[in-house]
């Protein structure tokens, strides 16, 4: 499989705006979520990802935006035991060379400049995606910014996902999260249904994932749902990642949520894609049974994972 298609020569001269990202096209409808593939960016040298501002920004977004924790940790994480790194936000991203932390910063999208910054690279996304996979939506940007050697445990995201690596370097394992011997039907539905992000890890899977080294100027997509677990380099690494929604995608995780539903009641589901007909009554109803909720005041949403 190609995994990263030849150079893209972005337009630099003269009053032709820059192009922030290079996707190959095939590539891209051949693997876009089904596979890992790679892009390019240039990104690395911009303002915005340095982290002087990157303190600005943590400083202005609410706490609930902001998640850190220690950054050494083993590839199946406990989330009620995840270890704090004893720090504050300010002190973790200014010492982040040398404490061994790992630090999310949500929805960047409230900051005007980011937000700003994130249409213009799903703009170049949407020329790829909207033909075959139209109505993007949902978008949403994340920063990661880790300490060197820091382990993001196996865990899975629920959202179309481009992580840019701005600076240092990381190694990313992917899993085929369309493979139920990796990921089961319950598991998805567990998550969908508002489990957390973390998964355990299968030792006996090990060799059956995609490894992608993540040099600056790469970038990565992960299909949605696929699991993974990342290792930092020896520097300190910041990445951008930039996330949205489909239709498409929004409809197989409400049938995977009636799934659940049903199987909670004792149920045996089909699994979602075998019978399209009957994913579409089960959407409906899901639809339905989430407005009556809504009238009654009881929401539930999946959290973001990483
Ligand atoms: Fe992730």
């Amino acid at each position: 499989m190609q995994l990263l298609g030849p150079s893209v020569t972005s337009a630099h001269a003269g009053n032709v705006k820059a192009r922030l990202l290079e996707i190959d096209a095939g590539l891209f409808v051949r693997n876009f979520d089904r596979a890992p593939f790679l892009i390019r960016h240039d990104l690395c040298d911009h303002p915005l990802f340095s982290l002087p501002r990157l303190l600005k920004l943590a400083a202005t977004l609410p706490a609930s935006l902001v998640e850190y924790n220690a950054g050494e940790l083993p590839l199946t994480q406990d989330p009620r035991l995840t270890p704090r790194n004893g720090l504050s936000v300010e002190d973790t991203i200014c010492r982040i060379a040398e404490c061994r932390s790992w630090m999310v910063l949500k929805n960047v999208e409230m900051d005007p400049q980011y937000g700003e910054l994130l249409r213009e690279c799903l703009d170049e996304v949407r020329v790829h995606c909207e033909p075959r996979w139209p109505g993007m939506q949902q978008p949403e940007g994340f920063i990661f910014l880790t300490s060197p050697g820091s382990v993001t445990p196996y865990h899975m995201d629920p959202e179309h996902n481009f992580l840019m690596q701005i600076r240092g370097s990381k190694t990313i394992h992917q899993f085929n999260g369309r493979d139920r011997e990796v990921l089961s039907e319950q598991e998805l539905e567990e998550y969908l249904s508002g489990g957390h992000r973390n998964l355990t890890f299968k030792e006996e899977f090990r060799s059956h994932s995609w490894v992608f080294e993540l040099q600056p100027g790469l970038g990565l997509h992960f299909p949605a749902t696929f699991p993974h677990y990342v290792q930092n380099g020896p520097e300190v690494s910041v990445s951008f990642s930039i996330t949205f929604r489909t239709p498409d995608l929004e409809r197989r995780h409400m049938v995977h949520q009636f799934n659940a539903r049903m199987r909670q009641r004792g149920w045996s589901p089909a699994p979602v894609g075998r019978h399209p007909c009957r994913d579409a009554v089960k959407c409906f109803l899901f639809r339905l049974g989430r407005r009556m909720r809504r009238m009654l005041g009881r929401t539930g949403s999946p959290e973001h994972g990483y």
